[in-house]
């Protein structure tokens, strides 16, 4: 039996309509998973590569969130029309799709992205802006 090569996590999360951070499902029909999974079926990669049900991923704010392990690929705003493009070009091709990618810094920042550092954006204690 050969081993795995790629894990796609796939955020199937819902929250409650309204909530600040949204989420990754909000119809709880799992259609994303779902697609990797028939996409993964039609190219018999079944037996390498597996499309699972995740929890929330934390990324919330730049969701649907998808993670590829062991690469650490994170994608954000994946809609059904990506998932050919990511197992072609990702899965079989190990290129990554820049316009889905979620950049380092962005990610356990809950959308607001890297902390400034000291000076910017906000005055130093005793200082007045
Ligand atoms: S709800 Fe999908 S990452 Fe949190």
């Amino acid at each position: 039996m050969p081993s795995f090569t790629h894990h796609i996590f796939v955020c199937c999360n819902r929250r409650e309509p309204g909530n600040v951070r949204g989420c990754c499902d909000p119809d709880a029909s799992e259609s994303l998973r779902m697609a990797f999974k028939m996409a993964l079926q039609r190219r018999n990669l079944g037996p390498t590569v597996r499309a699972n049900k995740a929890g929330c991923l934390d990324q919330c704010e730049q969701g649907p969130t998808v993670v590829i392990y062991p690469q650490q690929i994170w994608y954000g705003g994946v809609r059904l029309q990506d998932v050919e493009r990511i197992i072609d070009e990702t899965i079989i091709g190990g290129h990554v799709l820049d316009d889905l990618l979620i950049a380092g810094e962005m990610l356990n920042t809950k959308g607001k992205g890297p902390p400034q550092a000291a000076g910017e954006g906000e005055a130093a204690v005793g200082q007045t802006k």
